[in-house]
């Protein structure tokens, strides 16, 4: 049996877990919500500054009294990107004086691929296509020849990114998607707004701005909000499924925080049922920035042996998910 502690932080979720093969033993977290305006990195890496000590304490302590004590912890992985530098930076500062103290091996886990890792454990799935879709990142993924490769993404900015930008312009807080999606399923009435898709890729850019001159044109937020979605969404869903014919997969796994949209899960659903394909989404849990997709993720690198020395700690903000090489498929499925 192998524990391993995981820490995420990379942008607004500071979280820690302890992960065995078969279960997450116990997950704590600590949310920063911006006083006003979007996330701002170093007051985002402040908060999780100070709420390290409590989230690392409640997950050993939770811990305990499900029978595991800090003497069975066999590693410690941690976010190394990508992700706002100063997040980083103090989350992996706290993994490296874990890992020091407590004589373990140090896990450097890429965040894209923890994300699609989880839900491939929680869902059962073997080789899907992954819609990743999340404040800052939108990418449409599969696996082929010991690497993810990115099959399509954004061009500009993430979809959650997106929507967050225009409910501020409503003055609506942060997070924005969950209320425009509030807001989206009171309308019915369509408004043209830019849809562009680009080979394989896609850009929420335009489409934000336009969605904002709409709104200052006269149109009802409830109108703007869901025809937003619509055009976003089947942009997303006509390139996930055109990644799903070249590759002849025949699994769908949705993946990152935007996934807990029901308008987006039903047309990726209906996508995959004309084509005979199984769609998957795992609990909105392990949708969201999560400290056991990182402990998971890391449990599976270090039964591969994929561990960093002190050294190659460094954080990685722009780390890319087809940089690693996954040596772990194979070992849990
Ligand atoms: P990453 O580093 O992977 O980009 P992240 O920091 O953006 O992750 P996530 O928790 O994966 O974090 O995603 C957060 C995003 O999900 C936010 O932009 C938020 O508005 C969006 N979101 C959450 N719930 C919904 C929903 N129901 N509909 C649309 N968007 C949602
Ligand atoms: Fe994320």
């Amino acid at each position: 049996m192998v524990v391993i502690l995981g820490l995420e932080g990379t942008a607004w979720n500071l979280s820690a877990a302890l992960v065995t093969d078969d279960r997450v033993i116990y997950e704590t977290e600590s949310a920063y919500k911006p006083a006003h305006g979007g996330i701002h990195p170093r007051e985002a890496a402040q908060h999780h500054a100070s709420e390290l000590k409590r989230v690392v304490s409640e997950v050993i302590e939770g811990a305990k009294e499900k029978g595991f004590s800090i003497s069975d912890i066999d590693g410690v992985a941690f976010s190394q990107g990508p992700g706002m530098g100063p997040c980083l930076r103090t989350v992996a500062t706290a993994a490296r004086a874990l890992a020091l103290t407590l004589k373990k091996p140090l896990i450097g886990v890429n965040h894209c691929i923890a994300h699609i890792e989880i839900g491939r454990w929680r869902c059962g799935v073997r080789d899907p296509v992954v819609l990743y879709v999340s404040g800052a990142n939108s990418q449409v993924l599969t696996y082929y020849a010991g690497r993810y490769r990115i099959l399509g993404e954004t061009l500009d900015i993430g979809i959650g990114n997106a929507l967050d930008k225009f409910a501020r312009y409503m003055g609506l807080s942060h997070p924005g998607g969950p209320k425009i999606e509030e807001l989206a399923s009171r309308a019915r009435e369509y408004i043209h707004l830019p849809y562009v898709v680009k080979g394989m890729d896609f850009s929420f850019s335009g489409l934000t701005t336009a969605a904002k001159d709409a709104l200052d044109a006269g149109h009802d937020r409830e109108a703007v909000c869901y025809s937003f979605q619509e055009t976003a969404f089947a942009m997303l869903t006509e390139v996930t499924e055109r990644a799903m014919a070249y590759c002849g997969k025949e699994e769908l796994l949705l993946a990152g925080g935007v996934g807990a949209n029901r308008r987006l899960q039903q047309m990726l659903r209906t996508m995959c049922h004309d084509r005979g394909a199984r769609f998957s989404v795992p609990e909105a849990r392990y949708l969201r920035d999560n400290g056991a997709m990182i402990a998971y993720l890391g449990l599976l690198q270090f039964k591969s042996g994929q561990t960093i020395e002190l050294r190659e700690s460094a954080v990685k903000p722009n780390f890319r998910p087809d940089e690693v090489e996954v040596v772990w498929r194979g070992i849990n499925n």
